[in-house]
């Protein structure tokens, strides 16, 4: 009783606040954001215990909150056809809910960076419960991102809002270092939420290939970059970002 009494005043509220048709998108988010954590097995919601509390002490980090399914799928769309020729990796990977629906399709091999250890333990319990349902490999490591050595091999990064300011700076010049290493293609799914600067944008070595709908999500942004070698790596500039971002992505 208790329970449809709260779904029904949650009903009247989200109609109340988004119309009718914005409220069955909003329906259809939920639903689609159930179903792909049953088919996966796993629990990667926000959760309380990993929210801007537990950051307090860390400026220009951003606590755990996860990107929409159905955004993380718009984003692999320009890339997952071709999984088999790329490496993934996901800046800030949280409870591996990027890298999870990236695995999902064959690429080479699939990474998560994430600072917080406890976050790092909960995606490779999701990723031991989901193995059967992915197509490629999962490597969660719990690292700050400023000081992960980007492997040479890798050809996605996505990032969803992971860090800002003198971070994000920090760890485009780990991106920069490893295509001066090795030159090649890398693209750059970027997702943020509106009110917050694009931190990739005045960054020269890379060049905007797309931005996608986000739908219902008007408050993100997703973009898509790409870096080509005739880009040089070594030219690119890294304009300080000052950090503005706060943590709104209002995905609710
Ligand atoms: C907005 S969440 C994104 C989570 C995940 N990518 C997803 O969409 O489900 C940002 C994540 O970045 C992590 N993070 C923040 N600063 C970091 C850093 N310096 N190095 C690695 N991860 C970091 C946070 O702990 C958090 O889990």
């Amino acid at each position: 009783m208790l329970a449809a009494t709260h779904m029904l005043v949650r009903a009247l509220t989200s109609l109340r606040r988004n119309g009718v048709v914005g409220s069955l998108r909003w329906q259809l988010y939920r639903l689609s954001e159930a179903y792909n954590e049953h088919h996966l097995g796993v629990d990667t919601r926000r959760s309380a215990e990993f929210g801007p509390n537990a950051y307090r002490h860390l400026a220009e980090h951003t606590p755990y909150e996860p990107l929409p399914y159905g955004l993380i799928k718009r984003g692999l769309g320009s890339v997952c056809e071709k999984a088999h020729d790329h490496v993934f990796l996901d800046f800030g990977s949280g409870m591996g809910r990027v890298v999870l629906t990236a695995a999902r399709h064959p690429f080479k091999r699939v990474i998560g960076v994430e600072l917080m250890k406890p976050l790092c333990e909960i995606a490779r319990e999701n990723v031991a419960r989901a193995n059967h349902k992915l197509r490629s490999s999962v490597e969660i490591v719990n690292e700050d991102a400023t000081r992960y050595e980007v492997p040479d091999d890798v050809t996605v990064i996505h990032l969803f809002n992971p860090f800002t300011g003198d971070i994000m700076t920090a760890v485009q010049r780990r991106i920069r270092e490893s295509l001066e290493r090795a030159p090649r293609h890398v693209r750059i799914i970027y997702a943020h939420p509106t009110d917050q600067r694009n931190l990739f944008e005045g960054v020269e070595w890379v060049k905007e290939k797309q931005r996608i709908s986000t739908g219902v999500f008007f408050a993100m942004k997703l973009l898509v970059y790409e870096h080509t070698p005739s880009q040089g790596a070594a030219s690119g500039t890294h304009r300080r970002v000052t950090p503005e971002a706060v943590f709104s992505a209002k995905l609710a």
